[in-house]
């Protein structure tokens, strides 16, 4: 794997040259874990999907390392996994300080899984985690408008549970309500450019949480760039990063023509009708 060339050609972002920039978005081409310590603010939230280490192919792997290089004045985190990943690499996450707040499921419309001696895997999780108080950290309450008119009773809670006065309110009907943690968005077999592309209907809840609008999203593993159109289509601005030059040839490209390329039939070597991460 090559790593970027370091010039001393001055982005907003960073001293290394970008691969490609336009107005929203900016492209790194090498390592993140060395090229994020030379990131500059503002950032206002890193929303990625490393690798998870859980197939052959040839970038599958954790990369040890890369949450302590995340620049210390990113306070918020929206990172996806399995549970496996997740959890074999939990530790990483708290020794560089960041506290877990919350995950989110992604269930999606077809499977990703390959064992056929378990239950059919047809969700990914994200992770939201933060640095500093929660008081501090950005976040936008997200709601749906689909509540129906109804009185709603809050009893007292048991003990246990924490003291709730009883109260009761009205609800209006299409009126707000808190959006569910289990979110249903197709994926993108079929029509991906990257073999563990994201859809942006998933990022864009992510991102709207947790980024102030025009703010700026960091993604240190871009694969195909669909962080940076989920950011540009909530007015946000991103700063990527991605070690494969082919991926990063296909971002520039999908950012520029603004639609989406063909995928490239190397980059895809995903089984039949699965797909992974
Ligand atoms: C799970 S994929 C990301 C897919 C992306 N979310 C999308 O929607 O297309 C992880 C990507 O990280 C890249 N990668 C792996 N190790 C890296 C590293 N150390 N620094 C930067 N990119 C890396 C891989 O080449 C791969 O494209």
């Amino acid at each position: 794997m090559r790593l970027a060339v370091r010039t001393h050609v001055v982005s907003r972002w960073c001293v290394v040259t970008p691969y490609y920039a336009d107005e929203s978005v900016t492209l790194y081409y090498g390592d993140c874990r060395e090229l994020m310590y030379d990131l500059r603010g503002p950032i206002d939230l890193v929303c990625t999907d490393p690798p998870y280490g859980e197939t052959s192919l040839e970038w599958d792997r954790w990369p040890h390392g890369w949450l302590d290089m995340v620049p210390s004045f990113v306070q918020s985190l929206w990172c996806f996994g399995s549970m496996r990943s997740l959890a074999g690499n939990w530790a990483e996450f708290k020794r560089s300080g960041w506290a877990f707040s919350q995950d989110v499921v992604w269930e999606k419309h077809n499977g990703s899984g390959f064992a056929s001696d378990r239950f059919k895997r047809v969700h990914e999780n994200a992770t939201h985690w933060y640095r500093g108080a929660w008081a501090d950290i950005y976040h936008d309450t997200p709601t749906t408008a689909d509540a129906t008119a109804r009185q709603v009773r809050r009893k007292a809670r048991p003990a246990h549970t924490g003291y709730v006065e009883e109260s009761s309110y009205t609800s209006e009907d299409g009126g707000p309500r808190l959006m569910r943690s289990v979110l249903q968005v197709r994926s993108m077999h079929g029509r991906a450019i990257h073999p563990t592309e994201k859809p942006v209907g998933i990022l864009d809840p992510l991102i709207r949480y947790a980024c102030p609008p025009r703010g700026t999203v960091l993604d240190p593993f871009a694969g195909s760039g669909s962080t940076a159109d989920a950011a540009r289509l909530t007015g946000r601005k991103a700063v990527l990063i991605e070690a494969d030059e082919r991926y990063c040839e296909l971002i520039a490209k999908r950012m520029s023509q603004g639609v989406l390329v063909e995928p490239l039939p190397s980059l895809t070597p995903v089984g039949a009708d699965e797909e992974v991460g």
